[in-house]
Formats: C-alpha cells, sequence, structure tokens
C-alpha cells in the first residue's frame, strides 16, 4: 500500500469526485413548457380557485399525494416554510412547548420560535441519531403542544412508538422529513406517520426544485390550515367559513409552477436517486465493517435509509489517532466529507442569549427552561469527538469510485500509527530563534 497523500504519497482517488448533477432534458422541456405559458405562478392570496395555486403545482401535490399514500400534499417554497406553517396549523401558541432533537438542521427548532413557542431539546440515540424516545418522555409536561421528530441524514426517527405517545398525550407528531424521501419504518414511508410529514427540494437533496417543499397530512382540518398559512389566509378564512383564528395569519409561503413542474420531472426519478445510494452506502459499510473503531451506519431492523448523508461513527481511542487528522488523511487520499454536523442547536446564541422576537426575550420570557451544555451528552459527544459525515447526495459517485473511497478508508486506518507520530512529532515544542 502507497505511502499516506498526507505525508506525500499519491492519493487513491487523484481527481476530485464530479459534483451530483440531476438536472437533465426533462427538468429543461418541463421549465421551457411553463415559460411557454407564461404564467410562472398562478396563485392569488384571496378568495376563488387560484387560492390553491396553478395546473402545475396541483398536479405535483397530487403526485406526491398518491406517491406517499397521504390524501393531502400541500406544497410550500422551503421544508422551513413548511415547518413554520405545520407549527401554525397545529396550533402552537405563546408558551407551548415543542420537543425537537437537538442535531438537526436549525429550522426544526426555529419553527416553534415563530409562533412564540419553546423548544424543548430531547438527546437522540448514538446510532441512529434521531430522538430517544425515553428522553421524549422525560421531556413532556403538561405545556407540550407538539414533538417534531426529525428522520435525520435519511433514516426514521422511531415514528410509530412517537405516534402511539403523542396520541396518548392529546399532542401533535409532526415529521421533519426534509431529508427523508422514501425512507420507512416497518413498511410505513417517513414523512407520513405524523399528524404531518414536512419534505425539502432545496438544492442539496435527493431531488430538488432549487428551493421547495411538501406537507404531507391525512387531516383534512390541518390541510386547510396549511393552505391558509401558505396564502394569506386572513383573506380567505371567512369565504372558507373556518372558525378557529388561531394561527390564521398568512404568509406567502407558496411554490412557484417553475418549481413545480421541475418537481413533477425529478419526482419519477426520485427511486432511483434512492436506490442509488442504497448501493453505495452498502459497499462503503461492508468495506469499512470489519475496521476497528468505525461504526458505519446501518438501518434498523424493518427500516429503510435513503443516504442522504452516510455518517461514520469514530473512536479516536480504537482507531489510534484523533478524528481530525484522521479526517485531514481521508481528505488529501481525495474522499470528500466533514467531520461533526452542527452544532447541537441550544448552544447557539438565540439559546444562550435567549433572545428571539423582539428586545425583550420573548418567548424565553415565558420559561425557565435552560440550554446549559450538557444538556444532550450524545449529541454533543457526536459533535465533538465522533462524527464523519460523507454525503451522497452532493457527489456523483459510480461503483468504481464507491470502491475508491473504500480503498481510502482502509488506507488511512491502516496507517493509524504513522498518523498520530506525525500528530506527536507536529505537537513537540521547537526551538525559537532570538
Ligand atoms: C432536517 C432539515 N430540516 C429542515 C431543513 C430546511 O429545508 P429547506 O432548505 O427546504 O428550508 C433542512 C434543510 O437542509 C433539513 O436538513
Amino acid at each position: 500500500m502507497s505511502e499516506l497523500a498526507l505525508l506525500g504519497g499519491a492519493p487513491v482517488l487523484p481527481e476530485p469526485l464530479p459534483p451530483y448533477r440531476s438536472i437533465g432534458e426533462p427538468e429543461m422541456e418541463a421549465v421551457a413548457e411553463v415559460m411557454e405559458s407564461g404564467c410562472l405562478s398562478a396563485f392569488y392570496g384571496s378568495p376563488g380557485p387560484e387560492f390553491l395555486g396553478g395546473p402545475k403545482v396541483r398536479a405535483f401535490e397530487a403526485a406526491w399525494a398518491e406517491r406517499f399514500g397521504t390524501k393531502h400534499a400541500v406544497s410550500v417554497n422551503s421544508a422551513t416554510s413548511g415547518l413554520v406553517a405545520a407549527m401554525g396549523a397545529v396550533g402552537v401558541s405563546p408558551g407551548d412547548e415543542v420537543v425537537v432533537p437537538p442535531w438537526t438542521m436549525s429550522a426544526t427548532a426555529m419553527a416553534p420560535l415563530a409562533y412564540g413557542g419553546i423548544p424543548v431539546f430531547a438527546d437522540i440515540e448514538p446510532d441512529t441519531f434521531c430522538l430517544d424516545v425515553g428522553a421524549v418522555k422525560a421531556a413532556l409536561t403538561p405545556r407540550t403542544r407538539a414533538i417534531i421528530a426529525v428522520n435525520l441524514f435519511g433514516h426514521p426517527a422511531r415514528l410509530a412508538e412517537l405516534r402511539e405517545l403523542a396520541d396518548r398525550r392529546g399532542i401533535w407528531l409532526v415529521e421533519d422529513s426534509a431529508q427523508a424521501p422514501l425512507g420507512e419504518e416497518h413498511g410505513r414511508r417517513c414523512g407520513t406517520v405524523g399528524h404531518i410529514g414536512v419534505f425539502s427540494f432545496n438544492f442539496h437533496k435527493h431531488i430538488h426544485t432549487g428551493e421547495g417543499g411538501m406537507c404531507v397530512t391525512g387531516d383534512d382540518d390541518l390541510a386547510r390550515r396549511l393552505q391558509l398559512i401558505r396564502n394569506h389566509g386572513e383573506n380567505t378564512v371567512a369565504w372558507l367559513g373556518v372558525r378557529d383564528l388561531v394561527n390564521m395569519i398568512g404568509f406567502n409561503l407558496r411554490m412557484t409552477e417553475l418549481s413545480a413542474a421541475i418537481g413533477l420531472a425529478q419526482f419519477h426519478n426520485m427511486e432511483e436517486h434512492v436506490a442509488t445510494r442504497e448501493r453505495l452506502a452498502t459497499t462503503l459499510a461492508d468495506g469499512a465493517a470489519d475496521l476497528d473503531g468505525l461504526t458505519p451506519p446501518r438501518p434498523r431492523s424493518g427500516c429503510r435509509h435513503n443516504y442522504y448523508c452516510w455518517t461514520l461513527r469514530y473512536d479516536a481511542d480504537a482507531v489510534g489517532v484523533s478524528r481530525e487528522t484522521f479526517s485531514r488523511a481521508l481528505h488529501a487520499e481525495g474522499f470528500p466529507h466533514f467531520v461533526a454536523y452542527v452544532e447541537p442547536l441550544y448552544l447557539l446564541p438565540i439559546f444562550q442569549e435567549r433572545i428571539a422576537l423582539g428586545r425583550d426575550g420573548f418567548p424565553f420570557t415565558l420559561t425557565e427552561r435552560r440550554y446549559d451544555k450538557g444538556l444532550c451528552p450524545v449529541a454533543e459527544r457526536l459533535h465533538e469527538r465522533e462524527a464523519i459525515l460523507f454525503e451522497p447526495c452532493a457527489w456523483q459517485v459510480s461503483d468504481a469510485d464507491a470502491e475508491r473511497l473504500v480503498v481510502a478508508v482502509r488506507k488511512v486506518h491502516a496507517r493509524a500509527s504513522e498518523l498520530a507520530a506525525w500528530d506527536e512529532e507536529r505537537a513537540r515544542p521547537r526551538a525559537v530563534r532570538s
């Protein structure tokens, strides 16, 4: 085996992987058709049939609802918008608590704040990185209005258990399924187990529309409320006979006809995109399975993982070198990845300073909850020491490339003692010239 690239040897992948590109002829034709129609968005924010958008928006929603087996699909202009609309739809009010995981994209925990809700962080499982049901139970209080379960990296949270818990307590389960189209738990699709599920179509996802999102629900009333919040609902509630005006201030969260047309074109390749990543993930996991100190992701029994992220757990003591040095060596071999994901969200200034809306600290003025370091030890450990992430949705990886990625991991792992010596050498104090 050649010398480590970090120490001057030849890299396993001499050329960078090409970036993933899923936009082709069908998407271009779909856009051209909308351009020719001259109507790039058909929404009106007032009573009338256009309240629900134009033909492409409605067709995309219908196709999504059918594919996911849900009664309603309500498109939005991002998953962030979808999560905010979901919080509004389930009636989150100032001071209500919403249980969220700390290791997720920040939008998950910002959505409750938009309605004055209080995010309450529950720790995650060390192997699936999704909410730990025991921690959720411990976080529930009479003020809890909802749980947001994130199907992180494309793997389902313990959705059936969480739904059962939510129903028993008379609270709502919202799934942040931004990363998890076609993820599954015991045959039930991610996004469809909770009362509302939210998907993202931003540029980094399996299928994308530039920006975009989709909410799904089986509940007529929630669907209506999502539609009202999406599109200036205050103008339309009377026309629709909606009497519950809680959170019926509407926004403009509407998807354009252009985005919906791209979404429809992309939609039909979704299964193929996910299957490609499952194959890649299996090659990587099998290739690293026997290496001490590396734990590749595997789906929980009965689950389907879509591998939005392939997240390895790293044990520096077992490998014999720090995660940061291992990562530098892996980068030098041409394996693109990043260490850590996001800082546990409660460590962000918004929680540490307890200032969200206005200058007086609202809504934290309504709670005694604290956001101290140590709140969620599993998430902190993953962030600080254990996680190494590879983004299969960012790269075009052939089967041959996948084998090379395995060779790169094995090469760096086999040379960990050289890396430890290199680290030691660099740490040694140098004589300073006077
Ligand atoms: C878990 C999670 N939730 C929410 C979002 C927000 O999605 P969007 O960019 O569509 O607003 C993302 C985006 O990456 C995400 O990964």
